[in-house]
Protein backbone atom coordinates (compact mmCIF):
# COMPACT_ATOMS: atom_id res chain seq x y z
CA UNK A 1 0.00 0.00 0.00
CA UNK A 2 1.47 3.47 -1.23
CA UNK A 3 0.51 6.68 0.08
CA UNK A 4 -0.40 8.66 -2.35
CA UNK A 5 -1.49 12.87 -2.66
CA UNK A 6 -3.97 13.54 -4.93
CA UNK A 7 -3.51 17.48 -6.07
CA UNK A 8 -6.79 19.21 -7.19
CA UNK A 9 -10.14 18.03 -6.25
CA UNK A 10 -11.60 18.21 -9.47
CA UNK A 11 -13.86 15.67 -11.86
CA UNK A 12 -10.50 13.60 -12.75
CA UNK A 13 -8.92 13.82 -9.49
CA UNK A 14 -11.78 12.18 -7.68
CA UNK A 15 -12.27 9.67 -10.39
CA UNK A 16 -8.45 8.80 -9.58
CA UNK A 17 -9.39 8.86 -5.90
CA UNK A 18 -12.01 6.93 -6.00
CA UNK A 19 -10.39 3.77 -8.31
CA UNK A 20 -6.94 3.83 -6.15
CA UNK A 21 -8.05 4.42 -2.73
CA UNK A 22 -9.23 0.51 -3.74
CA UNK A 23 -5.41 -0.62 -2.68
CA UNK A 24 -3.71 2.57 -1.16
CA UNK A 25 -4.14 5.64 1.25
CA UNK A 26 -5.06 8.48 -0.40
CA UNK A 27 -4.56 12.21 0.64
CA UNK A 28 -6.59 14.78 -1.78
CA UNK A 29 -5.11 18.12 -1.27
CA UNK A 30 -8.18 20.96 -1.70
CA UNK A 31 -8.28 24.61 -1.21
CA UNK A 32 -11.81 23.95 0.29
CA UNK A 33 -10.53 23.50 3.88
CA UNK A 34 -11.36 19.68 5.39
CA UNK A 35 -15.06 19.03 4.21
CA UNK A 36 -14.04 14.95 4.35
CA UNK A 37 -16.99 13.47 2.54
CA UNK A 38 -16.88 13.46 -1.29
CA UNK A 39 -19.21 10.85 -3.62
CA UNK A 40 -18.66 8.86 -6.37
CA UNK A 41 -21.78 8.06 -8.63
CA UNK A 42 -21.91 5.81 -12.06
CA UNK A 43 -24.96 5.55 -13.61
CA UNK A 44 -28.01 4.29 -11.51
CA UNK A 45 -25.60 2.32 -8.78
CA UNK A 46 -25.86 3.73 -5.50
CA UNK A 47 -23.28 6.39 -4.60
CA UNK A 48 -20.26 5.36 -2.57
CA UNK A 49 -17.96 7.16 -0.29
CA UNK A 50 -14.74 8.20 -1.75
CA UNK A 51 -12.20 7.05 0.73
CA UNK A 52 -9.94 9.58 1.10
CA UNK A 53 -8.33 12.15 3.62
CA UNK A 54 -8.96 15.51 2.20
CA UNK A 55 -6.02 17.78 3.58
CA UNK A 56 -5.52 21.97 2.92
CA UNK A 57 -2.20 22.90 1.90
CA UNK A 58 -1.60 23.98 6.07
CA UNK A 59 -1.68 19.86 7.25
CA UNK A 60 0.60 19.19 4.59
CA UNK A 61 3.02 18.91 7.19
CA UNK A 62 1.26 16.87 9.48
CA UNK A 63 0.83 13.79 6.60
CA UNK A 64 3.34 10.95 5.97
CA UNK A 65 5.62 10.86 3.55
CA UNK A 66 4.15 10.31 -0.06
CA UNK A 67 5.06 7.89 -2.48
CA UNK A 68 3.46 9.19 -5.33
CA UNK A 69 1.96 12.77 -6.13
CA UNK A 70 -0.86 12.77 -9.28
CA UNK A 71 -1.30 16.41 -9.87
CA UNK A 72 -4.54 16.28 -11.27
CA UNK A 73 -5.11 20.35 -11.63
CA UNK A 74 -5.26 22.21 -14.55
CA UNK A 75 -2.23 22.81 -17.02
CA UNK A 76 -1.81 26.72 -16.12
CA UNK A 77 -2.17 25.92 -11.79
CA UNK A 78 0.39 23.12 -11.90
CA UNK A 79 3.97 25.28 -11.56
CA UNK A 80 2.13 27.19 -8.25
CA UNK A 81 0.80 23.73 -7.04
CA UNK A 82 4.27 22.02 -7.82
CA UNK A 83 5.75 24.89 -5.66
CA UNK A 84 3.55 24.33 -2.72
CA UNK A 85 3.85 20.85 -2.67
CA UNK A 86 7.56 20.50 -3.34
CA UNK A 87 8.74 21.18 0.54
CA UNK A 88 6.93 18.14 1.43
CA UNK A 89 8.11 15.38 -1.60
CA UNK A 90 10.34 12.69 -0.27
CA UNK A 91 13.44 11.84 -2.16
CA UNK A 92 11.71 8.99 -4.22
CA UNK A 93 8.40 10.61 -4.76
CA UNK A 94 7.09 9.26 -8.29
CA UNK A 95 5.33 12.56 -9.82
CA UNK A 96 2.94 12.30 -11.76
CA UNK A 97 1.01 14.95 -13.95
CA UNK A 98 -2.48 14.82 -15.60
CA UNK A 99 -4.49 17.33 -17.06
CA UNK A 100 -5.41 18.78 -21.30
CA UNK A 101 -3.23 20.56 -23.44
CA UNK A 102 0.86 21.11 -23.40
CA UNK A 103 3.48 22.31 -21.25
CA UNK A 104 4.65 21.85 -17.45
CA UNK A 105 7.14 18.90 -18.12
CA UNK A 106 10.58 20.84 -19.30
CA UNK A 107 9.78 22.83 -16.85
CA UNK A 108 9.17 20.32 -13.91
CA UNK A 109 12.06 18.00 -14.95
CA UNK A 110 14.33 21.43 -14.12
CA UNK A 111 13.27 21.36 -10.64
CA UNK A 112 13.27 17.61 -9.74
CA UNK A 113 16.59 15.52 -8.24
CA UNK A 114 17.55 13.38 -9.79
CA UNK A 115 16.14 10.74 -7.88
CA UNK A 116 12.54 11.75 -8.87
CA UNK A 117 11.20 10.21 -11.70
CA UNK A 118 8.02 12.29 -13.86
CA UNK A 119 5.29 10.50 -15.70
CA UNK A 120 2.23 11.72 -17.49
CA UNK A 121 -0.88 10.02 -17.52
CA UNK A 122 -3.39 10.76 -20.35
CA UNK A 123 -6.83 9.63 -19.72
CA UNK A 124 -10.43 9.47 -21.77
CA UNK A 125 -11.97 8.56 -18.05
CA UNK A 126 -15.13 11.49 -18.02
CA UNK A 127 -16.85 12.87 -15.33
CA UNK A 128 -18.53 15.97 -13.90
CA UNK A 129 -19.32 17.22 -10.34
CA UNK A 130 -23.13 17.56 -10.06
CA UNK A 131 -22.16 19.43 -6.74
CA UNK A 132 -18.85 20.31 -4.85
CA UNK A 133 -19.23 16.85 -3.00
CA UNK A 134 -20.19 14.48 -5.98
CA UNK A 135 -18.34 13.53 -8.99
CA UNK A 136 -20.31 11.83 -11.88
CA UNK A 137 -18.58 9.30 -13.52
CA UNK A 138 -19.90 9.61 -17.10
CA UNK A 139 -17.54 7.60 -19.47
CA UNK A 140 -14.90 5.24 -19.79
CA UNK A 141 -12.18 5.05 -21.38
CA UNK A 142 -8.00 3.98 -21.64
CA UNK A 143 -5.83 6.10 -19.14
CA UNK A 144 -2.30 5.96 -20.64
CA UNK A 145 1.12 6.35 -18.45
CA UNK A 146 4.09 7.64 -19.93
CA UNK A 147 7.66 8.24 -18.13
CA UNK A 148 9.14 11.81 -18.89
CA UNK A 149 13.08 11.42 -17.41
CA UNK A 150 14.92 8.78 -17.76
CA UNK A 151 14.25 7.40 -14.21
CA UNK A 152 10.66 7.08 -15.12
CA UNK A 153 11.01 5.13 -18.24
CA UNK A 154 12.87 2.80 -15.81
CA UNK A 155 10.67 2.67 -13.04
CA UNK A 156 6.92 3.14 -15.52
CA UNK A 157 6.70 -0.97 -14.95
CA UNK A 158 6.72 -0.54 -11.47
CA UNK A 159 4.75 2.27 -10.59
CA UNK A 160 1.45 0.99 -13.39
CA UNK A 161 1.44 -2.36 -11.54
CA UNK A 162 1.09 -0.02 -8.43
CA UNK A 163 -1.95 2.06 -10.61
CA UNK A 164 -3.58 -1.21 -11.94
CA UNK A 165 -7.14 -0.07 -10.05
CA UNK A 166 -7.47 2.89 -12.65
CA UNK A 167 -9.50 1.31 -15.78
CA UNK A 168 -8.12 0.11 -18.67
CA UNK A 169 -4.54 1.34 -17.52
CA UNK A 170 -1.83 0.88 -19.91
CA UNK A 171 1.64 1.93 -20.24
CA UNK A 172 3.06 4.07 -23.17
CA UNK A 173 6.92 4.21 -24.59
CA UNK A 174 5.95 7.42 -26.50
CA UNK A 175 3.85 9.67 -24.49
CA UNK A 176 4.14 13.20 -26.39
CA UNK A 177 2.65 11.20 -29.22
CA UNK A 178 -0.23 9.95 -27.24
CA UNK A 179 -0.26 13.84 -25.64
CA UNK A 180 -0.32 15.34 -28.78
CA UNK A 181 -2.81 13.09 -30.01
CA UNK A 182 -5.20 13.83 -26.75
CA UNK A 183 -4.60 17.74 -27.38
CA UNK A 184 -5.65 17.56 -31.28
CA UNK A 185 -8.98 15.63 -29.75
CA UNK A 186 -9.42 18.54 -27.13
CA UNK A 187 -8.50 21.32 -30.02
CA UNK A 188 -11.27 19.77 -31.90
CA UNK A 189 -13.86 19.51 -29.38
CA UNK A 190 -13.37 21.75 -26.22
CA UNK A 191 -13.24 25.38 -27.62
CA UNK A 192 -16.06 25.21 -29.74
CA UNK A 193 -18.59 23.11 -27.44
CA UNK A 194 -17.63 26.45 -25.20
CA UNK A 195 -17.99 28.95 -27.53
CA UNK A 196 -21.74 27.31 -29.28
CA UNK A 197 -22.59 25.91 -25.71
CA UNK A 198 -23.03 22.60 -27.12
CA UNK A 199 -22.51 18.97 -26.19
CA UNK A 200 -19.62 17.29 -27.53
CA UNK A 201 -21.89 15.13 -30.25
CA UNK A 202 -23.51 18.15 -31.49
CA UNK A 203 -20.41 18.99 -33.12
CA UNK A 204 -20.70 16.83 -35.18
CA UNK A 205 -23.42 18.73 -37.30
CA UNK A 206 -22.29 19.59 -40.74
CA UNK A 207 -21.75 23.16 -40.41
CA UNK A 208 -19.00 22.49 -37.74
CA UNK A 209 -16.63 20.34 -40.17
CA UNK A 210 -14.74 23.44 -41.64
CA UNK A 211 -13.96 24.87 -38.37
CA UNK A 212 -12.81 21.18 -37.01
CA UNK A 213 -10.56 19.96 -40.29
CA UNK A 214 -9.18 24.21 -40.32
CA UNK A 215 -7.84 23.87 -36.90
CA UNK A 216 -7.01 20.07 -36.78
CA UNK A 217 -4.99 20.91 -40.31
CA UNK A 218 -3.01 23.79 -38.82
CA UNK A 219 -1.97 21.43 -35.67
CA UNK A 220 -0.66 18.70 -38.12
CA UNK A 221 1.57 20.94 -38.92
CA UNK A 222 3.14 21.73 -36.18
CA UNK A 223 3.23 18.09 -35.37
CA UNK A 224 5.37 18.02 -38.35
CA UNK A 225 7.42 21.16 -37.34
CA UNK A 226 7.91 18.75 -33.50
CA UNK A 227 8.74 15.57 -35.67
CA UNK A 228 5.67 14.05 -34.69
CA UNK A 229 4.19 11.39 -37.18
CA UNK A 230 0.53 12.90 -37.11
CA UNK A 231 -1.58 12.40 -39.89
CA UNK A 232 -4.88 14.68 -40.72
CA UNK A 233 -6.84 11.46 -41.09
CA UNK A 234 -6.37 10.03 -37.72
CA UNK A 235 -6.60 13.20 -36.01
CA UNK A 236 -10.21 13.78 -37.69
CA UNK A 237 -11.13 10.27 -37.03
CA UNK A 238 -10.44 10.52 -33.46
CA UNK A 239 -11.65 13.63 -32.62
CA UNK A 240 -15.18 12.86 -34.41
CA UNK A 241 -15.12 8.86 -32.34
CA UNK A 242 -14.58 10.67 -28.90
CA UNK A 243 -17.76 13.21 -30.16
CA UNK A 244 -19.74 10.00 -30.41
CA UNK A 245 -18.42 8.66 -27.38
CA UNK A 246 -18.66 11.80 -25.32
CA UNK A 247 -21.83 12.52 -27.17
CA UNK A 248 -24.05 13.64 -24.45
CA UNK A 249 -20.99 15.04 -22.14
CA UNK A 250 -20.28 18.56 -22.36
CA UNK A 251 -16.72 19.10 -22.32
CA UNK A 252 -14.77 20.84 -19.05
CA UNK A 253 -14.64 23.70 -21.28
CA UNK A 254 -17.66 24.42 -21.53
CA UNK A 255 -18.00 23.68 -17.75
CA UNK A 256 -15.52 25.89 -16.90
CA UNK A 257 -17.11 28.85 -19.33
CA UNK A 258 -20.61 28.37 -17.69
CA UNK A 259 -18.85 28.30 -14.71
CA UNK A 260 -17.08 31.49 -15.16
CA UNK A 261 -13.82 29.76 -14.38
CA UNK A 262 -10.33 30.29 -16.17
CA UNK A 263 -10.12 27.59 -18.83
CA UNK A 264 -7.22 25.78 -20.52
CA UNK A 265 -7.29 27.05 -23.32
CA UNK A 266 -3.82 28.21 -23.53
CA UNK A 267 -2.33 25.02 -23.14
CA UNK A 268 -4.71 24.25 -25.99
CA UNK A 269 -5.15 26.57 -29.25
CA UNK A 270 -2.41 29.13 -27.23
CA UNK A 271 0.29 26.14 -27.46
CA UNK A 272 -0.80 25.64 -31.56
CA UNK A 273 -0.45 29.45 -31.69
CA UNK A 274 3.18 29.62 -30.06
CA UNK A 275 4.55 26.67 -31.63
CA UNK A 276 3.14 28.57 -34.75
CA UNK A 277 5.30 31.64 -33.86
CA UNK A 278 8.55 29.77 -32.80
CA UNK A 279 8.24 27.56 -36.21
CA UNK A 280 7.11 30.52 -38.83
CA UNK A 281 4.08 28.75 -39.36
CA UNK A 282 0.30 30.34 -39.52
CA UNK A 283 -2.01 29.25 -37.38
CA UNK A 284 -4.99 32.07 -38.02
CA UNK A 285 -7.95 29.43 -37.38
CA UNK A 286 -5.82 28.57 -33.75
CA UNK A 287 -5.44 31.99 -32.78
CA UNK A 288 -9.17 33.04 -33.80
CA UNK A 289 -10.67 30.73 -31.46
CA UNK A 290 -7.89 31.80 -28.81
CA UNK A 291 -9.28 35.15 -28.68
CA UNK A 292 -12.55 34.48 -29.39
CA UNK A 293 -12.35 31.75 -25.53
CA UNK A 294 -10.44 34.38 -23.87
CA UNK A 295 -12.91 37.15 -24.57
CA UNK A 296 -15.86 34.78 -23.83
CA UNK A 297 -14.34 34.39 -20.46
CA UNK A 298 -13.48 38.46 -19.65
CA UNK A 299 -16.48 39.55 -21.19
CA UNK A 300 -18.99 37.46 -18.97
O1 LIG B 1 -11.78 18.01 -21.73
C1 LIG B 1 -12.67 17.17 -21.94
O2 LIG B 1 -13.84 17.39 -21.71
C2 LIG B 1 -12.27 15.81 -22.45
O3 LIG B 1 -10.87 15.78 -22.54
C3 LIG B 1 -12.88 15.40 -23.78
C4 LIG B 1 -12.11 14.22 -24.33
C5 LIG B 1 -12.88 16.50 -24.79
C6 LIG B 1 -14.28 14.86 -23.62
O4 LIG B 1 -15.20 15.81 -23.19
Amino acid sequence: MANILVVGDGAIGLLFSHFLAKHHAIYILTRKGTVNTRFYSHSNAASEKINATFISQEQLSQTPEFDIVLFTVKAFAVQQAYAQVKPYLGNNTHIILSHNGMGNVEQLNEQLTKQQSLYFLTTSIAGFKSNPNIVQHTGNGQSVLGGCNQLAIQNIQQLSEQLHTIPQLIVSNNIEQLRFEKLLVNIAINPLTALYNIKNGQLRAPQFNSSIINLLTEACHIATALKLNIKLIDALERAYKVMSLTAENYSSMHQDVLHNRQTEIMAICGYISEQGKLHHIATPYNDALLAKILAKKSAE
